[in-house]
């Protein structure tokens, strides 16, 4: 477990580094990889209009999704975002929970959370805070949490039911869970899902969607939707030729 989070937190340090030098990612290595059908999955999910205001780019993103859509943020409300890379889903959330609201991002990687924090200061966001730590022992108290979002970040995690249980403990009663991930579709060849590479590219973590549902339900959560919006076989999204299929979806739940 802790050989897959220290090839994870290495793999996203060498990216934060590209990222802050050069603006954009991505070889084959983010979540995506340069062999996605569309650059890093999930770019067309944001307004671009939305994200310029913030004096950013795209390329701050290495999702696979917009959970801040999913969400319905509202004024006043507290947000937590975990695996907050460059920090752009934090960026946006900290926008539409102003006034009064507040948006955390946690993430494990030094390299990262510099990026973030220039970010926010380019971003001119007061309303943000980037905390190091692990998604599986989340910084923050009990209860203390309106929405939890996640933006291809659960499929790294090795104990995916420690981190979908310590999002529902900082959740408060009647909390939402709004996350993008990937999911498997067609089983990988066992190479693929004990490669190291293609766990930190968001290929080998995949669980199948019933699986997936079934870690949220023993979380505790209610009202669970989940939602595949693209399908990727071999050749694409860092599949290598001859595996199965993976696929981006959308997750949401609430605390009851
Ligand atoms: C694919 S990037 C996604 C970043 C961001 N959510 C986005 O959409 O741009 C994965 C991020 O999650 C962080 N991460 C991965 N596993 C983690 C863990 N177990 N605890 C904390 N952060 C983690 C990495 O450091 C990296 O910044």
């Amino acid at each position: 477990m802790d050989t897959i989070r220290e090839s994870v937190r290495a793999r996203y340090a060498e990216t934060a580094t590209r990222l802050s030098q050069s603006g954009r990612c991505c070889d084959a290595d983010c979540c995506g990889g340069s062999d996605a059908v569309s650059g890093p999955i999930g770019e067309e999910a944001y307004s671009q209009t939305e994200v310029a205001d913030l004096g950013l780019s795209l390329g701050a993103s290495l999702g696979c999704g917009n959970p801040t859509m999913l969400a319905q943020l509202h004024p006043g409300e507290v947000v937590l975002d975990l695996g907050s890379g460059a920090g752009l889903d934090v960026l946006l959330s900290a926008r539409r929970v102003s006034p009064g609201g507040h948006a955390y991002g946690v993430d494990m990687t030094d390299e990262m959370l510099a990026l973030a924090n220039e970010n926010k200061a380019r971003a001119a966001v007061a309303n943000a805070t980037f905390l190091k730590g692990t998604i599986e022992a989340i910084p923050l108290p009990p209860a203390s949490v309106d929405v939890v979002i996640s933006n291809c970040v659960i499929n790294l995690a090795a104990d995916k039911a420690a981190v979908l249980r310590e999002a529902f403990r900082v959740l408060k009663p009647g909390g939402r869970l709004a996350v993008s991930d990937m999911v498997e579709i067609e089983p990988l060849p066992m190479e693929v899902k004990s490669a190291l590479d293609a766990w930190a590219g968001c290929v080998a973590g995949t669980i199948p969607v019933e699986a997936y549902r079934a870690a949220v339900l023993e979380a505790g959560f209610a009202d669970i939707e989940v939602e595949v919006t693209h399908t990727f076989g071999p050749g694409e999204a860092g599949l290598p030729a001859g595996s199965g299929k993976i696929a981006s979806a959308y997750i949401r739940a609430a605390k009851p």
